[in-house]
């Protein structure tokens, strides 16, 4: 955890969230806190509704009971395009980038959004248009300084090593430069070696921009190493929120852990 890190006020709730999908129950009554600039991790065994959570968060899924108040507005349905265009970013579990373009490309998508003018504009004042490109890139190059992939923004996505792609979906996200991002087993799948570059990367992010992290991640080592509180969910029910040391001690998360593979 870093010292000179000062987590600032709640600006995310998500308050008694239900989430069906036909008979199954993803998520029940689900309430939880995001505090500015905090690392909060999301943990549970497969299938207990982490995915879902960062779902409803950014608008992918509508709960049928509850809401989200973000920055102080409350809202029970938004379009995932809303969500970004309000500074929250996200990465998949599934690796979703287009694995023919370059790097650079890539991470360019995660730009446009920013981009104010369109087609239209574009044609009649090129001047600003071309003003516009060129911060675009700026911000691009920065990032891609900032996370050590120059030697490989030339690379189609879909030649990279899996840990690499990881990487470029997390400059993806940055690219929007967001207040909150969300991500979704950003380690999965990764050595020992990656796992330990995307941590580190992931704490500079929160260190340098001083951007609100929520992440979902299975390996008990990593999310209590880098999280300042954790939450945890279990068959679609919260049964544990707290700093990493109180999770530890919580009897209904060591119950819950027991038997299964994590
Ligand atoms: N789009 C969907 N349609 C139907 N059921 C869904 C959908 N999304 C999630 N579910 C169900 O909701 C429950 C929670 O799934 P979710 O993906 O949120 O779990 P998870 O905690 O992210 O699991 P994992 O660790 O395996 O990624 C599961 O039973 C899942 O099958
Ligand atoms: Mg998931």
């Amino acid at each position: 955890m870093n010292p000179h890190r000062k987590i600032g006020d709640v600006i995310l709730q998500a308050e008694a969230i239900s989430l069906s999908f036909g008979g199954v129950k993803a998520l029940t009554n689900i309430s939880l806190e995001v505090r500015e600039h905090e690392v909060l991790s999301i943990i549970g065994p497969n299938g207990a509704g982490k995915s879902s959570m960062l779902n409803v968060i950014n608008g992918v899924y509508h709960p049928q009971q509850g809401r989200v108040i973000y920055r102080g507005e409350a809202r029970s349905k938004m379009r995932p395009h809303e969500a970004a265009r309000q500074g929250i970013a996200r990465t998949f579990q599934n690796i979703a980038l287009f694995k023919g373009m370059s790097v650079l490309d890539n991470i360019m998508t995660g730009r446009n959004l920013k981009m104010r003018s369109n087609f239209i504009q574009q044609a009649l004042y090129w001047g600003r248009t071309q003003r516009e490109e060129i911060a675009n890139r700026e911000q691009v190059e920065k990032i891609i300084d900032f996370l050590e992939i120059q030697h490989i923004r030339k690379t189609p996505v879909g030649r990279l090593p899996y840990g690499l792609q990881k990487r470029v979906e997390l400059a993806r996200a940055l690219a929007a430069e967001p207040t909150l991002l969300l991500l979704d087993e950003p380690m999965a799948g990764m050595n020992v070696e990656e796992k330990q570059d995307m941590c580190r990367f992931i704490l500079d992010v929160n260190d340098e921009f001083g951007t609100t992290i929520v992440l979902i991640e299975h390996d008990m080592g990593v999310v209590m190493d880098i999280s300042d509180r954790v939450v945890v969910l279990d068959y679609g029910k919260k049964i544990g929120d707290g700093t990493p040391d109180e999770i530890r001690g919580n009897a209904d998360v060591i119950a819950a852990y027991l038997g299964t593979s994590h």
